[in-house]
């Protein structure tokens, strides 16, 4: 079955840094604007299905290192993470790879801005989408 588009808002109320989740027929579907690029994945943790997009987003902790591989200190880089509320996993919030294991990765969603409105396409969706509360 081809995915159909599904169209959830405006672009206009899609700010930098926001985040909406929406129901696509079975499928809850988090959506983030990360420095003004939109992407989109299953709300479904690939460790045990937790809701990983109502998940902590947070800028990655990296770990400032001597010539001898010692740590020295630390900052926080621009890159931002997802962190599933289950139980910690960390993911790339721009590519969904998991921090500990880049062979592991969220379920992305093809997400689309046209006409100055965000779609998001999927397979399985029978309705609008809807949107859901960002926390339970
Ligand atoms: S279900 Fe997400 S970390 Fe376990």
């Amino acid at each position: 079955m081809d995915p159909r588009e599904y169209a959830v808002c405006p672009i206009t109320e899609f700010t930098e840094g926001s985040r909406l989740l929406v129901r696509v027929g079975d499928e809850e579907v988090g959506i983030f604007n990360v420095g003004g690029r939109l992407v989109a994945y299953q709300n479904r943790c690939a460790h045990q299905g937790g809701p990983v997009c109502r998940g902590r987003i947070l800028g990655r902790w990296v770990e400032d290192l001597n010539s001898a591989k010692e740590v020295v200190g630390g900052h926080h880089s621009s890159d931002m993470d997802l962190v599933c509320p289950w139980h910690g996993w960390e993911y790339d919030l721009l590519t969904g790879r998991n921090i500990a294991d880049p062979s592991i990765s969220l379920k992305a969603v093809e997400v689309v801005v046209r006409d100055g409105m965000v779609y998001v396409r999927a397979d399985s969706a029978t309705r609008t989408p809807e949107a859901v509360p960002a926390h339970e």
